[in-house]
């Protein structure tokens, strides 16, 4: 393989990360590569260190230094389960945090995520659906070249999902990040990633393309055995 191919195409390059917390080892050697503009979606069984290595991307984990190789691009923006607005700011100034003269853009962005009208609002008068939109909204005006997402309609409910994953969609096509996001839901998954990844000791342990060669069941049920869920649920 030659050392450098790819390099100006990929917005995450990974080799050989290694994080542990005592003796436990939970990212081990781990390899990873995500061109830019690829949305990737990483499943994996509660504790198999799905967010650990999202914090890695993030550059979070300070202790991770040292034990491997992690390229992201500069421009990174990470969306969590929980939206982490700022109580006493108002939207549109959670929105442009830290951000000199991006109010344009700020107001841009909501509209984009459709909320165009609630900038002056403050953050206990949405919704949870709201919320998150806003922490989109906060994420794109930073022109992200990689998008990390950590499960970021797990607290949603099934219908507002639905409508997250149809916004997620169009905004990735518009601005077309890099994704990577983190979910336990295989379906939702397959609806949004160009490719899914398998977590799983320490390694991407699977992976699916949905490029169209195989249906969405049989790629279902290959990601369902390669968690380790077995018989036929749903
Ligand atoms: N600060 C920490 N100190 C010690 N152990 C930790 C720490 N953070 C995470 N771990 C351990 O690392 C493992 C991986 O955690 P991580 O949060 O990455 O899992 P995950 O795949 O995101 O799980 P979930 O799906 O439940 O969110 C877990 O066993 C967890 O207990
Ligand atoms: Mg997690």
């Amino acid at each position: 393989m030659a050392a450098h191919a790819g390099r100006l195409t990929a917005a995450v390059r990974i080799q050989g990360l290694t994080r542990s917390y005592g003796e436990r080892v939970i990212l081990d050697a781990l390899d990873l590569e995500i061109p830019s503009g690829e949305f990737v979606a990483l499943l994996g069984q509660s504790g198999s260190g799905k967010s650990t290595l999202l914090r890695a991307l993030a550059g979070l984990d300070h202790d991770v230094v040292g034990t491997g190789l992690v390229e992201v691009p500069e421009q990174v923006s990470v969306v969590f389960q929980d939206a982490r607005l700022l109580p006493w700011q108002r939207v549109l100034d959670n929105v442009v945090l830290g951000l000199d003269g991006a109010a344009g853009k700020g107001l841009a962005s909501l509209e984009e995520v459709g909320l165009g009208g609630r900038e002056r609002a403050w953050p206990n008068e949405l919704s949870g659906g709201e919320q998150q939109r806003v922490a989109l909204a906060r994420s794109l005006v930073r022109e992200p070249r990689l998008l990390l997402a950590d499960e970021p309609f797990g607290a949603l409910d099934a219908l507002t999902r639905l409508k997250m994953h149809a916004l997620l969609r169009r905004l990735y096509e518009q601005h077309r990040p890099a994704v990577l996001l983190v979910t336990h839901d295989v379906d939702e998954a397959i609806a949004l990633a160009d490719r899914v990844l398998v977590l799983q000791r320490g390694r991407i342990a699977a992976e699916q393309r949905l490029d169209g060669a195989r249906s969405h069941s049989e790629i279902r049920a290959e990601l369902l055995r390669a968690l380790g869920v077995t018989g036929e649920p749903r």
